[in-house]
């Protein structure tokens, strides 16, 4: 670690763990010792008990913190089913019109009609999303280059930069505004309601996110004014369709159902982009960024190769996890991991970020390697038939970022008034990151 950042273990309302009775995920300032707690719950306990969270009364929920598991958790949806897919079977077998349900949350609405099993999620993602976001999100790649340096430019005479507001915030939103066809003046709404549809994720406690009643209040007026603009736009691009994702989405018929898409299901496809898109990207750069600062020799190795960027951003999103864990599993028979006997309807909270860097899985899993072998199965965007759908874009928007910045830059190091504090929820977010640097 690079002299200039010294830990921030002093910012946080918690004390560092140094034992497992210690060991606090979601607790306020947990994220200052989040590594610190993996290295004792892979040592002692990689299936470890929070007992009386489970997702009915009276079940527990356990961290999951070994690769191995979370791979097969997630390659097996029948084993262990999606929580919320239980709610959506509900409401199927309930057999009423979606689309006159009052309050209905338009995301909850288009998976229910659109893609309520397996076997259509798979179709929904191949046809709606994938030529997007997705294996066909290389369509993106002049927008996105201009776009990384539309936002660099306005920063490089200056010799420093606060990396997050001026660069690793802005550009995945701009992204995303222009694949959705989301007008550019309405830049700030957009991150306005993709602040309250992560709300939970940020503000809310405990391994699975929970928002005090007051909260959840102001999240949903938020919620229902996003729904209400993006109806708006939609029917805007029905009648004035342009080459963006929302009016590809007005006019791309759907073929398990024959049909073209409803306003409401449009509404919730805008609506997990938006909430898959906008932060994780973020978080991904701002947290590269700094590994470069502190591994100079890395820095120097891709400067000297670019060939070697496509393994840094996966060692990058290995290292320092956006998404650090999420509680979306819940067991449907009895197992056994690691020895632990988890009952049948127990919650699983995943953690990507400890499974990446578990010693069984990974040699030197600490260590920034260029040349490490099978890189990308890392578990950061999940794996199997529920991998995010977004990947491929997240990944097509950090090389851009850094192919620019290996461009224009000669070096970057910490500027003197950094504290290195993590936002409060469940993402590895750095609130503000002040960085000089030498331009090319
Ligand atoms: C570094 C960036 C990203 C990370 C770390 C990330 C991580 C994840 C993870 C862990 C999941 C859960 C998968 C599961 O439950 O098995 C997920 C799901 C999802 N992600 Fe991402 N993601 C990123 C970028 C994106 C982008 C750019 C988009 C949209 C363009 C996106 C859209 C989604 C959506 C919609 C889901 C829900 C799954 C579905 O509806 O099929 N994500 N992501």
């Amino acid at each position: 670690m690079s002299e200039q950042k010294k830990p921030n273990h002093e910012l946080s309302a918690m004390n560092c763990p140094h034992s497992l009775e210690e060991v606090d995920l979601f607790s306020p300032g947990a994220q200052e010792h989040w590594y610190e707690a993996y290295d004792i719950l892979h040592e002692q306990a990689p299936v470890h008990c929070i007992p009386g969270e489970g997702f009915e009364p009276g079940t527990d929920a356990f961290i999951l913190s070994k690769h191995e598991d979370i791979a097969n958790v997630v390659r097996d949806q029948d084993r262990y089913l999606v929580v919320g897919s239980l709610a959506l079977q509900q409401l199927i077998a309930s057999g009423e019109d979606l689309f006159e349900m009052p309050n209905i949350g338009s995301l909850f609405a288009s998976m229910a009609s659109l893609r309520p099993n397996p076997e259509l999620w798979r179709t929904h993602r191949q046809e709606l999303t994938d030529p997007w976001v997705g294996p066909g999100a290389g369509r993106n790649q002049v927008m996105v280059d201009r776009v990384v340096n539309e936002w660099i430019d306005q920063w490089i005479d200056e010799g420093e930069v606060e990396w997050i507001s001026q660069f690793a915030q802005p550009v995945p939103q701009t992204v995303m505004a222009n694949i959705l066809g989301w007008p550019t003046a309405d830049l700030k709404l957009l991150k306005y309601y993709g602040d309250g549809t992560v709300k939970p994720f940020v503000y809310g406690s405990k391994h699975n996110n929970i928002l005090p009643a007051e909260e959840i209040k102001t999240q949903f007026e938020v919620l229902d004014e996003f729904r209400q603009y993006t109806a708006d736009l939609i029917k805007e691009k029905r009648k004035n369709p342009a080459e963006d994702m929302i009016s590809f989405l007005t006019e791309v018929e759907y073929s398990p159902l024959k049909r073209k898409l409803h306003d409401l299901e449009i509404n919730g496809i805008v609506y997990a982009m938006i909430i898959g898109g906008l932060e994780t990207t973020q978080y991904a750069i701002s947290e590269q960024v700094q590994l470069l600062i502190e591994r100079p020799r890395a820095w120097d190795e891709i400067k000297a190769d670019r060939s070697k960027l496509r393994a840094f951003t996966e060692e990058g999103m290995r290292l320092r996890s956006p998404t650090q864990g999420l509680s979306t599993r819940i067991t449907s028979q009895d197992e056994v991991f690691q020895g632990v006997k988890v009952p049948k309807g127990s919650y699983l909270h995943l953690r990507w970020a400890a499974a990446n860097i578990d010693p069984q899985e990974w040699d030197h899993p600490l260590d920034l390697k260029l040349d490490r072998k099978a890189g990308t199965r890392h578990l950061t965007f999940s794996q199997g038939a529920r991998v995010c759908p977004g990947a491929s874009l997240s990944r097509l928007e950090q090389m851009s970022t850094w192919k620019a910045i290996f461009d224009r830059i000669d070096r970057f190091e910490y500027a003197e008034n950094n504290t290195f504090q993590h936002q409060p929820g469940i993402m590895l977010g750095t609130l503000e990151l002040n960085l000089k640097f030498t331009k090319t």
